[in-house]
């Protein structure tokens, strides 16, 4: 199923990939990860692969002169895995564009707003600090700006008057789980 091989990145708790990995499990998402990579040895993203033996790869950006440096050598790894897509998934660290140019189109990202939208690491608390009134989930393409790039899908997530960062957040992950095996899907199948 080498054609239908993602990588998963992730620098944290990791529900993001354990909804992909259920939705391969459950068959509703055809894919295989084939990796996963991690910025953060810490990373709870990594004991989830483990837990369903995939190759899981910690990078330490401290090893690396620089951003890109760092990018050469997840690309090493990635090559090494053969895999057409790479899903970012609560990745913490900003892609250089030299990363970014290699893998045009191939590269994926989950933000917790609807963007263009409250980018950046704090896109929950922003909402709701705004005041808006629906907020939601962007799948979209990587491209060299921050948490920029053509939009596959979107959800809505409706704002309640008690809400708080924690309640919101919690209605949008629900969503985001669904949404990104969904968004795999599509541009696995080609639909894109
Ligand atoms: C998600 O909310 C995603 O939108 C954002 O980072 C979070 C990652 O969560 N980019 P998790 O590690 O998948 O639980």
């Amino acid at each position: 199923m080498k054609d239908r091989s993602i990588a998963v990145f992730c620098s944290g708790q990791g529900t993001n990939l354990q909804a992909i990995l259920d939705a391969i499990r459950r068959r509703r998402l055809r894919a295989r990860v084939a990796l996963v990579v991690s910025d953060n040895p810490k990373a709870y993203a990594l004991v989830r692969a483990h837990a369903v033996k995939v190759p899981a790869v910690v990078i330490d950006p401290r090893r690396f002169p620089s951003r890109e440096a760092f990018d050469r050598a997840a690309a090493r790894i990635v090559e090494a895995h053969k895999v057409r897509l790479i899903a970012l998934a609560g990745f913490m660290r900003i892609l250089s564009p030299w990363f970014v140019r290699r893998y045009a189109g191939r590269i994926l990202n989950i933000h917790p707003a609807l963007l263009p939208a409250f980018p950046g690491s704090h896109a929950v608390r922003d909402a709701l600090r705004y005041g808006v009134k629906v907020t939601g989930v962007t799948v979209h393409f990587v491209d060299e700006q921050v948490d920029h790039g053509p939009i596959l899908l979107q959800g809505p997530v409706p704002v309640r008057k008690n809400d708080t960062e924690e309640s919101l957040l919690k209605r949008i992950h629900r969503l985001e789980h669904r949404l990104y095996p969904q968004a795999i899907q599509e541009v696995l199948n080609g639909r894109v």
